[in-house]
């Protein structure tokens, strides 16, 4: 399995994925080796642990991790796991501590996962335990962009800037450039009965909404949905491909909004959400493309970012057949309680368990999953190849980017580097043998 060419899963030119990576267990279970416990993760957003002992459980592909602001003022990304037997050391899904104190035998770790306390060192052990080579497990690198906080578990792992890249950064910014932001309290979680990978390819997927979200149009349930078109916009799409597997994918400002925008005397007035992309240090940031992306980011492999910055998710994988889905909502720091109210409104009715949208694509997914495991079925590849071959680069403005219509090249794009990170023995393989974003026909 180890030495399988992965490559052979995914055909890049046709985008054609075979159905077997969706639930074999032996595909699953080296995922979390060669994926997660190598990529760099999202852990935790800096505003959710402020003060020194707060912290927030995550996972790192199949490790339970505590993200902890330690004595320094830095976070620590510890194993949930005591060094003593392997049990949790931690059992809220957040809070504040001093220490974590094991309930089994009573082995205590301090903030940074030393181990500073152990009953009956004196008696029991007759003082014959070296403490400092006990402590808990950690990440081996853990950086943060912006107040997002990534770990990896692979001290070979190239640095967190390089790793996002220009892709990475743009599709954060979407929410760090909102300004000082926060996330608030209560992070949204339930469980689909699917494959990680058809959770992570559905943000690219702007040809869905029509058909599985017609009854939410159709019910109005929301302004937006006035003028489906506009919101779809399924004849504006903007694509950007970045190294490692990072993507955006979705509707665009075109040119023409933004010179209409940028030359009117009050802009904020035209177009709010352009106008704040069109600040100074905001469009710098985000560079010309990015600026005008609508998309929908997913930074390698299962962070989700909304196309209004509002909301993030990740697809945490909890078997082949199994995803955790965990919903973050940001608003800005000062936002006054009517903004708060109406972003916890969306946030509870778009996404989420009890989301109109989730629950139509919850469905699909599932089915899908059941579709892939057929012992025939899986004679039969699953199709990404919409548009491919039909669309150029632009590399206008320095920042790679696709203008097209709906397209599938998100998707096809996150298998093909899905089967790099799968195909590579270590880091410094990966690093040297993958495969860089297109510059010309897609
Ligand atoms: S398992 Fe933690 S103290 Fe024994
Ligand atoms: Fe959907």
């Amino acid at each position: 399995m180890n030495q399988r060419d992965f490559r052979q899963y995914v055909n890049w030119e046709e985008g054609l994925v075979d159905r077997s990576i969706f639930t074999d267990p032996e595909i699953y279970a080296l995922e979390m080796e060669r994926i997660f416990a190598r990529a760099w993760n999202f852990v935790v957003h800096e505003s959710q642990i402020p003060e020194v002992g707060d912290y927030f459980m995550n996972w790192i592909g199949s490790d339970q991790v505590i993200a902890v602001r330690n004595k320094q003022g830095g976070v620590s990304v510890l194993l949930n796991s005591c060094r003593h037997r392997g049990n949790a050391v931690c059992r809220a899904e957040q809070g504040r501590t001093k220490t974590f104190v094991c309930p089994y035998h009573g082995w205590s770790f301090g903030l940074d996962g030393e181990l500073i306390g152990v009953p009956g060192l004196k008696d029991f052990y007759r003082d014959d335990l070296d403490k400092a080579q006990w402590g808990l497990g950690r990440a081996a690198q853990v950086e943060s962009y912006k107040g997002f906080v990534f770990a990896t578990m692979d001290a070979e792992a190239v640095g967190l800037g390089e790793y996002l890249g220009d892709v990475g950064r743009v599709g954060i910014d979407m929410i760090a450039e909102r300004g000082e932001m926060e996330v608030i309290d209560g992070v949204q979680k339930n469980r689909i009965a699917c494959n990680w990978k058809l959770a992570v390819d559905n943000m690219y997927d702007w040809y869905h909404p029509m058909i599985s979200h017609k009854s939410a149009v159709q019910a109005k349930y929301s302004p937006i949905f006035d003028d489906p078109d506009h919101v779809f916009a399924p004849n504006t799409q903007m694509v950007m491909l970045g190294e490692y597997g990072h993507g955006i994918g979705g509707p665009m400002f075109t040119r023409e909004q933004v010179e209409e925008v940028s030359s009117a005397p009050d802009p904020h007035a035209v177009d709010p959400f352009l106008s704040a992309r069109l600040a100074p240090k905001v469009s710098e940031s985000m560079g010309p493309a990015g600026l005008r992306t609508k998309g929908h980011p997913n930074i390698f492999p299962n962070l989700w970012i909304t196309l209004t910055g509002m909301q993030m998710c990740l697809r945490i994988p909890r078997g082949p057949e199994e995803t955790e889905l965990w919903w973050f909502t940001f608003i800005e720091k000062d936002a006054d309680e009517t903004s708060r109210k109406n972003v916890l409104n969306v946030a509870s009715h778009m996404f989420g368990p009890a989301g109109l949208l989730e629950q139509d694509d919850g469905e699909n997914w599932e089915q899908c999953t059941r579709g892939t495991r057929g012992v025939a079925g899986r004679r039969y590849p699953l199709h990404f190849g919409m548009g491919a071959g039909h669309d150029t680069v632009s590399t206008d403005g320095g920042q790679a980017h696709i203008e097209t219509k709906v397209n599938e090249h998100g998707q096809r794009w996150t298998y093909r580097c899905w089967a790099d990170w799968m195909s590579a023995a270590d880091w410094p393989a990966l690093r040297a043998d993958h495969a860089a974003p297109p510059t010309d026909r897609v």
